[in-house]
């Protein structure tokens, strides 16, 4: 599984990575516009922070021929482990196969459908991102799409891999990741939350006092 962050804040990606195997960041606009900063000084902020690690990056045009305009910008501004996000509209897709023509790597974005998702992969792209909790809520069951998604690619032997986007708890990523997806992009918040239980607090903290009740407060194995 690869694990992403959803986020553009600095302090969060440095915090997480230094704790967890992160493969990357994801942003997209509204991502963005939460930094209020300047767009490409943030992106190559964290392209900085995060080193050779993945940045999926999404482009604002409309049409294709803007897309690609915007593609080649992060391209030259931002460079490194980039993946240009694209939504699958009419000209996202004429603007991915484009960018796969040209050799860039692609994410196909904003994805409600299983129809949507072989669509992108047949136009070559590297990922495609469901968005399981606004399928969620409009009734879509995120889960049954991301099932269904890696069914298609792997009836039809595609090689695009499906990142597992827009998530409000923990019992979703649990399910997509059941479902078979390959990477899932999550809110620092579903991250820490994902690795922690109170149960493990409380087993940690009774291992704590019935070794110190024996050893001494603040022993280590180390200087014993
Ligand atoms: C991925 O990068 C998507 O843009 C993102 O996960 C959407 O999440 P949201 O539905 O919480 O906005």
């Amino acid at each position: 599984m690869l694990y992403l962050l959803d986020t553009a804040n600095l302090d969060e990606i440095q915090k997480a990575q230094e704790t967890f195997p992160l493969a990357g960041v994801t942003t997209n606009p509204t991502i963005v516009s939460h930094e209020r900063r300047e767009f490409f000084p943030l992106l190559r902020d964290i392209r900085a922070c995060i080193g050779d690690r993945m940045l999926h990056a999404q482009v604002v045009g409309k049409t294709c021929a803007e897309m690609l305009k915007d593609a080649q910008a992060l391209q030259e501004k931002v460079g490194g482990n980039l993946y240009i996000k694209v939504p699958v509209s009419p000209q996202g897709y004429m603007a991915m196969r484009e960018l796969k023509k040209q050799g860039y790597k692609v994410t196909a974005t904003a994805i409600y459908t299983p129809g949507q998702a072989l669509l992108a992969a047949n136009c070559g792209v590297d990922f495609t991102a469901p968005y399981i909790n606004r399928i969620d809520n409009i009734s879509g069951m995120g889960v049954n799409v991301v099932q269904m998604i890696t069914t298609l690619f792997r009836l039809h032997s595609l090689p695009t891999k499906v990142l597992a986007a827009s998530f409000k708890n923990i019992q979703q990523v649990n399910d997509v990741s059941l479902a078979g997806c390959q990477a899932i992009t999550i809110g620092p918040d579903i991250l820490w939350k994902l690795a922690e239980h109170p149960l493990t607090d409380m087993s940690i903290d009774q291992f704590d006092q019935d070794w110190e009740g024996v050893y001494g407060k603040g022993k280590r194995i180390y200087n014993l």
